[in-house]
C-alpha cells in the first residue's frame, strides 16, 4: 500500500491496490477517508485511487469564492495524468457524483464505467440555490460544530452507530470554512447533467441508501431510467452515506458491477 502526500498544488491521493483503476470521489464536506471501508474491500482486485478534493482533507485550501464542479473534475483529470492513469471506473458520492458527471461530460474518453452513489443529476431549482446561500451564511454564524451536528442528522439513517456519527463529525469539523463555502457556491451553480446520462456510452451503476433523506431513491430511479446501460442498486438500512453505513453490502454491489464490466 502506498499513500503519499503531494506538493501543495497537487491533490492528496490515497493510491492502493493493483489492477484496473477505480477512482473514488468523496462527498461534501468530507475527505477521501469516507471511502476507507470500500477501499479495504476492493483493493485486492483493483487499484483504488481516492483524492482529497481541492480544499478538503490533506489537499491545499481553496482561495476564491466558488469551486465549480468543472474545476474539481479538471483537477481530477490532471491528477490521473500525474499518476499515469488513462482510464478509470469513476465512483462519486453526492457532491462527488456531481463531479463524476462533470468528469464524464468533459473527459468521457477516460471512463471505463460510472457509478453514482446517493446523488442527483439535476441542477438546483431556485429554492435549492437559496438554500446553498443560507447554508453558507449559517455555517459562518453558528460555526462548524453546529453545522456538522445539523448535517449529520440528515446524512445517516436513524439509529446509525455512534462511531459513524463521530467519524463524520471529525471530517465536517476539519473542513476549512473557505473550502466549504466555495463548494456550496459551486453546487449552487452546477448545471443539469441528466443529458450526460442519456448520452453515456459506458455502463453505469446508480446506488442509493433506501433511507437517503437528502437524495432519495426516486432520484436514483430517474437517473437509472435515463439510459439502457444502467443498473440500479438500493441499499437497505442506509441513508445518504451508504458506503460507510452498510460497507459490506455497498462493496459487494459495486464489486459485482465492476467485475461484469472489467
Ligand atoms: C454531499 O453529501 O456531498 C452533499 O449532501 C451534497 C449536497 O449538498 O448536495
Amino acid at each position: 500500500m502506498s499513500s503519499a502526500p503531494h506538493q501543495r498544488q497537487h491533490l492528496y491521493v490515497r493510491d492502493t491496490g493493483v489492477g484496473q483503476t477505480v477512482l473514488f470521489l468523496h462527498g461534501f464536506p468530507l475527505s477521501h477517508t469516507m471511502w476507507d471501508d470500500a477501499i479495504e474491500r476492493l483493493a485486492p482486485a483493483y487499484r483504488c485511487i481516492a483524492p482529497d478534493l481541492r480544499g478538503f482533507g490533506r489537499s491545499a485550501p481553496v482561495h476564491g469564492p466558488v469551486m465549480s464542479m468543472e474545476t474539481y473534475a479538471d483537477d481530477i483529470a490532471r491528477t490521473l495524468d500525474r499518476l499515469d492513469v488513462t482510464h478509470a471506473h469513476v465512483v462519486g458520492l453526492s457532491m462527488g457524483g456531481y463531479i463524476a458527471l462533470a468528469f464524464a461530460e468533459r473527459h468521457a474518453e477516460r471512463l471505463r464505467t460510472l457509478t453514482l452513489v446517493d446523488t442527483r443529476a439535476e441542477a438546483e431549482d431556485e429554492a435549492g440555490r437559496a438554500r446553498r446561500v443560507q447554508a453558507a451564511t449559517s455555517l459562518l454564524e453558528v460555526g462548524r460544530a453546529a453545522f456538522a451536528r445539523d448535517m449529520i442528522t440528515k446524512l445517516v439513517a436513524p439509529g446509525a452507530a455512534l462511531e459513524l456519527r463521530a467519524r463524520l463529525a471529525t471530517l465536517i469539523e476539519a473542513a476549512p470554512y473557505e473550502s466549504t463555502v466555495a463548494a456550496l457556491m459551486g453546487m449552487k451553480v452546477r448545471p443539469d447533467r441528466m443529458h450526460v446520462l442519456r448520452e453515456l456510452a459506458v455502463p453505469y451503476l446508480v446506488m442509493c441508501g433506501e433511507l437517503d433523506a437528502l437524495t432519495p431513491p426516486e432520484l436514483s430511479r430517474a437517473m437509472a431510467a435515463a439510459n439502457g446501460r444502467s443498473e440500479l442498486a438500493l441499499i437497505p438500512g442506509a441513508g445518504h452515506m451508504s458506503p460507510m453505513e452498510q460497507p459490506d453490502m455497498f462493496a459487494a454491489r459495486l464489486a459485482g458491477f465492476l467485475e461484469r464490466h472489467a
